[in-house]
């Protein structure tokens, strides 16, 4: 008889064999018919970079536009190639230039501290707090210093950072406030949609997020002059500047980061459905935190009160002492047993090599270099203690509280977390004898 008690890690039967994760897709039809509506129209793209109606794009990029700003209660929505491309509108319309310093998170994603050297200024990193994985606002207060032009926060997961301290820091210090809402379209915070509490909210369109349309993304603000900047930025505004009597150019040198008429057409359907797909979401990591509650080695994500989580990630803490094994290990046995999960999330940014060798354009180390405590600018390690510790013991990170996959499934993934734990003797002496 098989032991099913014996981990799969160890040779014994996987808790689930045939069931492996699937990221949700919910291109449908819908998407389908819009698209060839695009195709029979032979016009796949409604931008020209001179002045009159098109620079401001094609119709269904200014449909999707008037439906985000529509549904955020804002005056402007910018639709852009990728929310890199949002977030670096975001950085030159704030006027961002050299010597300049923007506080952000160092757990995000890379682009959304790029973007803050692509203007020339420099990212300076705050630490993050355990509960939302937002930037610190204690720690943010103490990074401020003469040269801070901007607080980018990062809506990380799916939840809201502490966004109406952080609007009140900034405000107090006159310092714009930028969301990186990549990953929390509709999360809520006291009562207010994330991306609408700062001047300006990105969304991201790339093919793993909640909505989709291969890539793409959207910039918000009620700020008629960021919009402007953002919408110079977005196609060649040195090209039209004169002709537009638009006499402040400081960052209007501008790229091509438009949308295409099919990427918003999809992006118009997927938009649509972000309700239903945030509430299945929602509805699943509601189960799957049911269901740890019998596993207390694992703390499922805090949802502040007044915060609506959209659960991006469904982001856990692990508790190595009460589990009596290293996060690492429950996370191999995890994936043996058939269940996705990830140990940590990505590594502080700050110790990447951009950042450790101070290399970004050229070999003259700007714009490292030409910040004016450029000896004083930090990226050591141990800059953020909270985010290093998470990252390297305590957070863990998985995706299946999404369709396809069922509550079944939340209860099985619960169930070879129990499984795992009980086992961990057997994997502990396996560990060593492999070390
Ligand atoms: C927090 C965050 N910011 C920015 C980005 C960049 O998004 P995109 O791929 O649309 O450029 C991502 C994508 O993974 C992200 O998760």
């Amino acid at each position: 008889m098989a032991d099913n008690s014996l981990p799969a890690l160890l040779g014994g039967p996987m808790i689930n064999p045939d069931r492996p994760f699937r990221f949700n897709s919910a291109i449908g039809d819908e998407e389908a018919r819009a698209v060839q509506e695009v195709l029979a129209s032979k016009e796949l793209s409604g931008f020209i970079a001179s002045p009159g109606e098109p620079f401001w794009g094609g119709p269904k990029v200014r449909e999707l536009q008037d439906m985000m700003s529509a549904h955020f209660g804002v005056g402007h929505a910018v639709a852009v190639n990728s929310a890199t491309s949002g977030l670096h509108c975001a950085m030159m319309a704030c006027g961002l230039g050299p010597g300049d310093e923007v506080i952000t998170s160092p757990y995000t994603m890379s682009a959304t501290s790029t973007t803050v050297l692509m203007t020339g200024a420099v990212p300076v990193f705050a630490d993050i707090e355990d509960r939302t994985f937002g930037i610190d606002p204690a720690s943010v207060e103490a990074n401020i210093t003469p040269q801070t032009k901007a607080i980018c926060a990062v809506n990380i997961f799916g939840h809201a950072a502490r966004l109406l301290e952080l609007r009140e820091i900034a405000d107090r210090h006159g310092l714009y406030l930028i969301e990186d809402n990549s990953q929390a379209p509709d999360a809520i915070h006291q009562g207010r949609k994330t991306a609408t509490i700062g001047d300006i909210g990105i969304f991201s369109f790339n093919r793993h997020k909640v909505m989709q349309s291969g890539e793409g993304g959207v910039l918000i603000t009620n700020n008629a002059t960021l919009y402007e900047k953002a919408a110079l930025f977005r196609n060649h505004g040195e090209a039209v500047v004169d002709a537009m009597g638009i006499e402040d150019i400081v960052n209007t040198a501008g790229l091509n980061l438009r949308m295409t008429e099919m990427e918003a057409a999809v992006a118009i359907e997927q938009f649509k459905k972000l309700p239903r797909l945030n509430a299945e979401r929602i509805a699943l990591a509601d189960a799957l935190t049911e269901a740890l509650e019998t596993v207390p080695a694992i703390v499922p994500p805090t949802v502040e009160a007044g915060d609506t989580h959209v659960y991006y990630m469904y982001a856990m803490k692990f508790d190595e002492k009460l589990a009596g094994m290293p996060r690492d290990l429950f996370a191999d046995a995890m994936l043996a047993e058939g269940l996705f999960v990830r140990a940590g999330y990505l590594r502080p940014t700050y110790m990447e090599p951009l950042y450790q060798q101070k290399i970004c354009f050229g070999t003259s180390g700007f714009p490292f270099t030409a910040n004016p405590r450029n000896a004083n600018l930090s990226y050591a390690p141990g800059l953020c203690p909270t985010c290093e510790r998470l990252q390297d013991r305590e957070l863990m990170i998985t995706a299946v509280m999404q369709p396809p996959q069922t509550e079944e499934d939340m209860k099985l993934w619960a169930a070879g977390a129990e499984k795992v734990l009980s086992a961990k003797d057997k994997l502990l002496r396996h560990n060593a004898a492999a070390e």
